[in-house]
């Protein structure tokens, strides 16, 4: 990457004071935790139609558990890279700072993050298909598929395709970027929306966007600043 397009991406980051954020599976590589769609992605080997649909929980809930629990031991022993604690530094000093999140694995929480939208809900939340109870849950299912009390199927407390996100979640992340001097994109491959549609929000609006990807996506050359590499080499160098 040229030294001055990052010295300047730098520079852009350390002037804003109102700063949104918009993380994806690619920050979370670097604490060991598989994406969906890059090489090794959990997209290119599960079909997603089984894994992350309600229609493929109520025709097996316990294949479907037992994929996310395997991915809730993963992410338990997972911790925050140095790009989830530069996420933390920035909200330190800015006068307003909005993480929004596509992760379900809590690394920013971990890492320090306070103002935390997870677009896609939390992988540690369980909730009941019946009575609409929900818990944090972070100990080991021992039962699979678990069950609430009531006696109604316990789901993860993601939100899967064709799903609404949680209630007044878009609107908030919305409100951040439009408020922002700057937006920050990380390690999302920027398909997925209405996550997505954040970035031409920012950009077509005139807030600067920096876009921090291993790869190009979709949106590269609409942003201010598109950094290739590493999250967790590259963020630290932006605070
Ligand atoms: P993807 O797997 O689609 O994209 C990950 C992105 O991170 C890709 O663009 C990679 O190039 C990039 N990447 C990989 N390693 C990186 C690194 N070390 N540093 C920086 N970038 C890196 O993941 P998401 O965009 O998060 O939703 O996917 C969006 C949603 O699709 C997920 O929240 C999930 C998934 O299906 C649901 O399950 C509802």
């Amino acid at each position: 990457m040229e030294p001055a397009l990052l010295n300047s991406a730098r520079q852009s980051a350390r002037k804003a004071r109102r700063i949104a954020v918009l993380t994806g599976a690619g920050v979370s590589a670097e604490s060991g935790i598989p994406t969906f769609r890059s090489n090794g992605g959990f997209w290119r080997n599960n079909r997603f139609e089984d894994l992350a649909t309600p229609q493929g929980f109520v025709r097996d809930p316990k294949f479907v558990w037992q994929w996310y629990e395997e991915r809730r031991r993963g992410i338990a022993a997972a911790r925050p890279n140095p790009g989830h604690e530069a996420f933390a530094a920035m909200e330190h000093r800015a006068s307003e700072f909005t993480l929004i999140t596509q992760n379900v694995d809590g690394l920013h929480d971990l890492a320090g993050s306070k103002n935390v939208i997870k677009l896609h809900g939390d992988i540690w939340v369980v909730r009941c298909m019946a009575c609409g109870g929900e818990r944090v849950e972070r100990s080991e299912l021992n039962e699979l598929p678990p069950r609430c009390a009531c006696g109604g199927l316990l789901r993860p407390g993601v939100v899967w395709f064709g799903e609404a996100l949680p209630e007044g979640a878009i609107e908030r992340a919305t409100a951040a970027v439009r408020r922002a001097e700057l937006l920050i994109v990380a390690g999302t491959s920027a398909q997925v929306y209405p996550a997505a549609g954040l970035i031409p929000l920012a950009a077509r609006g005139g807030v600067q966007v920096i876009e921090i990807n291993t790869e190009a996506t979709d949106f590269s050359d609409e942003v201010s600043f598109a950094l290739r590499g590493k999250s967790a080499e590259i963020l630290p160098q932006l605070v």
